[in-house]
């Protein structure tokens, strides 16, 4: 067996999965997000770590299998969030999360003093509010006692394993996010440390995804049951994570992603295209290999948000149990979901959502409609602008709860005029990181056979033609709210 741990931004996901990738238990836990002010996004390591353990244990009670027989386990995790470390890896103060965009004067700064053509060349993307280093800037300049202190700077899933291992690494796929690391030569820009004044010693020692960092410790071991023989090791990037557990390994190949933000993910063989920064350039968490990716801060976010202001009491299929039956377009409802600010094709902290040509006759499940629309709507974005790079997309691995859904699944086959395929018990990246556990523990001899092992398709959704008309002629209207609400 091993075990696939996913850190995520609402909960955490483990999963017990045997040899021939069949899912025998899971179990989740959620955490709260800290949210002070309009923009600011936190939360408390701590949270993570005993929500992990918890959950840990709660996943071995069942007895399914002797722990011993538990051979690995790995990880998949939020990305981007600050957490700082003082000289005896206590947690300094809260991480800053992925979807914070308090950073838009040091995202500034980071420009004026690395220069964008040299920042686009060493990392492969610009510099974006959600990213860590505007964060470590922001830390630096505002909390300064805090930073003074700092001796070293993770990532969320980082902590959690040096929790349960005590060996404390970065890996590349989650590092290419920080804004520090030389994508290509797969270490730490010593230049931009430099530049911004910043202390390289901070950024700690890298390995790859599927790289061993230790096994589980005794006092782990004693309240969660695991044994201390259980490998663990590094993980990945829940994007990449997501990819893997997509089978997204081969160019060609490419991925939606609706969870708390919304993802267009493409694999990359080639680390040195030019996207000119207007999608997200990372390693994966294949060996040396890489993806691209546009993101919407808040796809899942905006309907859960929707459901908790306006249909608390429902569950989200009964909210979501009447779209099918409100004609395409929300008879004249359009929704743009950038109720955090948004990322991809518009870098903007600043920009709001807003729901356009609201009538008397609009009933709740016509919002509803409107909310799938629009971020489906904001994804199809990113989608155009893989394929003005000249991409060909013909076939997108739909995972998260954008996969849980029939109508929504056929809406993403027509509005990005792609066949849609869904896996059956699509897993997202907490399979990918079993997946990276299996083949570290010697199951396989590549991720692609592991994937070829583990995956398989359920249905596929084409799209309708007449469907396909009607919404590129919606899409039209819908690219126009943003620069009219800019
Ligand atoms: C990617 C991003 C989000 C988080 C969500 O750049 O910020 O997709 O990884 O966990």
């Amino acid at each position: 067996y091993v075990i696939g741990v996913d850190l995520g931004t609402s909960a955490v996901k483990i999963l017990l999965v045997n040899q021939r990738g069949q899912v025998v238990r899971e179990v989740s836990k959620t955490y709260p997000l800290i949210q002070e002010k309009a923009g600011y996004s936190e939360q408390n390591p701590e949270d993570w770590v005993d929500q992990t353990v918890a959950g840990l244990s709660d996943l071995l009670k069942y007895g399914d299998c002797d722990p011993k027989d538990i051979e690995g386990l790995s990880f998949s995790g939020q990305m981007h969030g600050l957490v700082l470390l003082d000289e005896n890896n206590r947690v300094l103060r809260n991480a800053i999360l992925w979807n914070d965009t308090r950073t838009t004067r040091e995202c500034r700064e980071i420009y004026e003093k690395v220069g964008k053509e040299r920042l686009l060349q060493i990392t492969k993307n610009p510099a974006l509010e959600g990213f860590t280093l505007p964060k470590i800037l922001w830390v630096k300049k505002n909390e300064p006692e805090i930073y003074r202190k700092a001796k070293t700077f993770v990532l969320p899933k980082d902590y959690v394993r040096y929790r349960l291992t005590g060996k404390l690494h970065m890996e590349y796929s989650d590092a290419a996010g920080t804004l520090l690391l030389d994508i290509n030569k797969k270490e730490w820009s010593k230049e931009i440390c430099r530049l911004l004044d910043i202390d390289d010693g901070l950024c700690p020692p890298l390995l790859g995804s599927h790289e061993e960092v230790g096994t589980i410790t005794p006092e782990i071991s004693k309240v969660t049951g695991l044994s201390t023989s259980t490998r663990v090791f590094a993980g990945g990037a829940d994007n990449a994570c997501g990819a893997i557990g997509a089978g997204v390994l081969q160019d060609g190949k490419s991925m939606v992603s609706i969870g708390t933000s919304g993802v267009f993910l493409s694999y990359e063989s080639d680390g040195n295209k030019d996207f000119g920064g207007k999608v997200h350039y990372f390693n994966h968490s294949a060996p040396d290999a890489y993806y691209t990716m546009g993101v919407t801060l808040a796809a899942g976010y905006s309907l859960s948000w929707f459901k908790d202001v306006f249909a608390k009491e429902a569950g989200f299929d009964q909210l979501l149990a009447g779209v099918d039956r409100v004609p395409i377009g929300s008879d004249g409802l359009l929704f743009t979901p950038y109720i955090v600010g948004e990322r991809t094709p518009h870098a903007d902290a600043n920009i709001r959502g807003s729901f356009v040509g609201m009538d008397s006759s609009h009933q709740l499940k016509h919002f509803v409609r409107a909310v799938l629309e629009g971020i489906t709507f904001s994804l199809n974005e990113s989608v155009e602008i893989f394929r003005e790079n000249g991409k060909r997309i013909d076939a997108i691995v739909s995972i998260g709860g954008g996969a849980k859904n029939e109508t929504w699944l056929q809406m993403q086959a027509d509005i990005f005029n792609a066949r849609i395929v869904k896996l059956s018990s699509e897993q997202g990246p907490g399979m990918g990181a079993a997946m990276l556990a299996a083949y570290g523990c010697g199951w396989f001899d590549s991720l692609q056979e592991c994937s070829d092992r583990f995956l398989k398709v359920d249905k596929v959704y084409d799209p309708i033609e007449e469907n396909v008309k009607k919404y590129r002629d919606l899409f039209q209207l819908y690219k126009e709210i943003y620069p009219a609400t800019a």
